[in-house]
């Protein structure tokens, strides 16, 4: 049977330094050790669907190196199908995170062979009607657009999450990546980056507004400990809360919620409850150290979620 939901993006592995403050330019901090960790936003996104039991290829590139046959075999490990990842010549992607004392992180992508992932090494054997396809920026905007207009071609789905959003990110590359989303997903800062290449957002809400009519996407913005909100083409706004959590490392609370979305529409469900179901994830998620190791299983979203009621 065909995995439903195709994440076509980055593989990393993140070498992680706790500090007790984010240097400065040009300062130095010191950090006792380092972790190594599995990352990647679309690996994290793959891996937070699968957690909860969605059916999930990885489309994307390692390198031929330990940390490329790790964060394989760590895929392969979370059930998620690795049969469409690529080995190139450029090393495994990587990214230097440091956290600090209140969970906020830095980060530094090296993007490797995640640079090399073509439009191509997704099969179109593998898009039906049913896929869900996730697409980030962390590979070549190209190649994940070109990918997104064979899913749409074949009547699937597009989510979107415009995370890390480029400084550089053109009107007309925004108006080309929204013509082939259905769901665009973006933090708050994001979310104001984006609409104001289209207008002029007086704020949050205003700008997922703007992003969804103009377009004519359901627009979802994460807000932290605020929740999420979800503003459709037709003027339908829905919300859902964070849960109240003290977050140890918010890295890839943006991906658990961007993978249980993607899992829970793969599914069938409507979007306030996938809204509700990624807001607690993601904030589970913030509870463990690293951007994996906090993803719910679907059991266990759905005793915290009873517990919490
Ligand atoms: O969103 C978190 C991820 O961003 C990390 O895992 C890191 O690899 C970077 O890609
Ligand atoms: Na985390």
């Amino acid at each position: 049977q065909r995995p439903r939901i195709l994440v076509f993006g980055s593989i990393n592995m993140d070498l992680v330094a706790s500090v007790a403050a984010i240097p400065r330019p040009g300062e130095t901090v010191l950090s006792a050790g380092y972790r190594t960790l599995y990352g990647g936003k679309g690996a994290n996104q793959a891996v937070a669907a699968a957690r909860i039991g969605g059916s999930v290829a990885m489309i994307g590139r390692v390198g031929r190196d330990a940390f490329g046959e790790a964060c394989r075999a760590n895929l392969a490990g979370n059930g998620v199908t690795t049969d469409h990842i690529a080995a190139g010549e450029e090393p495994t992607g990587c990214a230097f995170i440091t956290v600090d004392a209140t969970g906020e992180n830095a980060i530094t992508v090296a993007s490797g062979a995640n640079g090399s992932v073509r439009a191509g090494d997704l099969p179109d054997a593998l898009v039906d009607g049913e896929t869900v396809a996730v697409m980030q920026m962390e590979v070549l905007l190209s190649a994940s657009l070109s990918a997104a207009r064979r899913v749409k071609a074949a009547g699937g789905r597009v989510v979107w999450n415009l995370a890390p959003a480029p400084a550089d990110l053109t009107a007309s590359d925004l108006t080309d990546l929204l013509s082939v989303t259905d769901i665009f997903i973006v933090n708050e800062i994001e979310a104001l980056m984006a609409a104001a290449r289209l207008g002029a957002p007086a704020d949050i809400e205003d700008a997922a507004r703007l992003l969804a009519g103009r377009g004519n996407v359901t627009c979802i913005v994460t807000a932290g400990s605020a929740g999420a909100i979800a503003h459709d083409a037709q003027g339908t706004r829905l919300h859902a809360p964070a849960l109240p959590v003290k977050p140890v490392d918010t890295t890839g609370a943006g991906d658990t919620f961007v993978g249980i979305l993607a899992a829970e529409l793969a599914g069938h469900s409507g979007l306030g409850n996938a809204l509700r179901l990624a807001c607690a994830g993601a904030s589970l998620a913030c509870l463990s150290q690293g951007a994996q190791n906090g993803m719910p299983t679907r059991r266990e979203l759905d005793d915290f979620l009873t517990g919490s009621r």
